[in-house]
């Protein structure tokens, strides 16, 4: 199974299975003599892992990381310090309950990439999914916590601003809620309809989907590398590649459809540090590819999870039609430990963006334009 690696001088290779020993990532191209250790790591981690409350998955993993190599702790500073070397990083599975899958080993689950690997490699791995399993992205959340760090001053956010057809009222929009609800929601009272809402969908055997909107603070203006290495392309493409992911948008998204020119043309003016300012943000912070220096603003919609209880016509690998439920541990809605993993895309891919920034244009983009008549 090729592509398990992605960027391109911030590179990331995630490896492991669910069910299997472990699994993580090696960061290829993270720069030296940054300060990293493995609790700073541990935070975003912590984020994503299942069991942190009845509301997804109950598989009990600590995702507990290590770093295997690629840090030093400098005597002289006294702190852990990149090398530059490249970044292993591990984390075990403990939880595993491969029997737990027995029952679907040979049968397609609708709405799973059961069928589709199988259909191209005549193999699959059925224990958790193996590496078609979420499970996968705890490599890339710990990869993100790294990118994290790179790009100067920068702050990834994430929020559900949506699950199923609930929806936030983003005027009570508070980044601080949401670490105070389990579902990582900016407004306090949609996250406790979400509560009702989402138990009731859990005790039907069912799933809703859900919508996660990331934004990035303190980028650069100047990040992207027209013409086929657009920041939003790249950004896309990064939460894309996330389980269960089916849209993403960038700033108004498909929104801008409805706005007038004058509506979505991000108006300019002056600011007082003399530098160009937006009357606006439709544009999420890009243009032309390449970043404005406004927050980066991307959503994406992740579909239902696919493994319910409700009973569903399917065939198995020998060509027999019959009847599928999933038991076992799953995420009743994947969109609650995806905000997270929106964030950590979002950072590797700002990060990858900054270095090549770096390598082709200099350390800082300056603000180009003279006074007028000036030389
Ligand atoms: C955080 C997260 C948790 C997930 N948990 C489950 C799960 O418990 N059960 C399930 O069937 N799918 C789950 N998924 C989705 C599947 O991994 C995904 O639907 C499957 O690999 C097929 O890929 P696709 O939906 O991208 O086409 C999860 C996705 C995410 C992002």
């Amino acid at each position: 199974m090729s592509h398990n690696t992605f960027g391109h001088l911030f590179r990331v290779t995630t490896f492991g299975e669910s069910h299997g020993i472990a699994l993580g990532c090696v960061v290829d191209g993270c720069p030296p003599r940054i300060p990293l250790t493995a609790a700073e790591i541990q935070r975003d981690l912590d984020r994503r892992r299942p069991g942190q409350s009845k509301f997804v998955s109950q598989r009990k993993e600590p995702d507990q990381v290590r770093i295997l190599s690629g840090t030093f702790s400098d005597p002289s500073s006294g702190k852990e310090l990149t090398l530059g070397s490249p970044i292993a990083l591990v984390i075990e599975n403990q939880d595993a309950r491969p029997k737990d899958y027995d029952a679907i080993a040979e049968t397609y689950r609708p709405g799973h990439a059961d069928y589709t690997y199988d259909a191209k490699y005549g193999i699959r791995d059925p224990r958790g999914s193996g590496r078609a399993s979420a499970r996968e992205t705890a490599g890339r959340v710990a990869a993100g916590a790294i990118a994290r760090k790179i790009v100067p001053g920068l702050v990834v956010r994430g929020a559900l601003v949506q699950m199923g057809t609930k929806k936030i009222d983003r005027s009570r929009w508070d980044w601080d809620e949401t670490a105070r609800n389990p579902f990582f929601c900016p407004d306090a009272k949609a996250a406790g309809e979400f509560e009702s809402y989402i138990e009731d969908v859990r005790k039907k055997g069912s799933s809703v989907g859900a919508i996660i909107e990331v934004v990035a603070e303190s980028v650069p203006a100047g990040l992207g590398a027209p013409i086929y290495g657009k920041l939003d392309a790249e950004i896309a493409a990064g939460l894309m590649s996330i389980n269960a992911v089916k849209g993403v948008e960038i700033g108004a998204g498909f929104g801008a459809v409805t706005l007038s020119g004058e509506e979505n043309g991000d108006e300019m003016r002056m600011g007082d540090d003399g530098k160009p300012r937006f009357l606006g943000n439709s544009a999420g912070g890009i243009l032309g590819g390449i970043s404005t220096g406004q927050p980066v603003v991307a959503r994406f919609a992740v579909k239902p999870t696919s493994s319910i209880l409700t009973p569903r016509k399917t065939v198995d690998r020998y060509g027999r039609e019959t009847e599928i439920s999933t038991k076992g541990r799953h995420d009743p809605c994947v969109g609650i430990r995806a905000v997270a993993i929106g964030e950590a895309m979002v950072a590797c891919v700002l990060a990858d963006h900054y270095l090549r920034h770096r390598g082709q244009v200099g350390e800082a983009v300056s603000w180009p334009f003279q006074k007028p008549g000036a030389k």
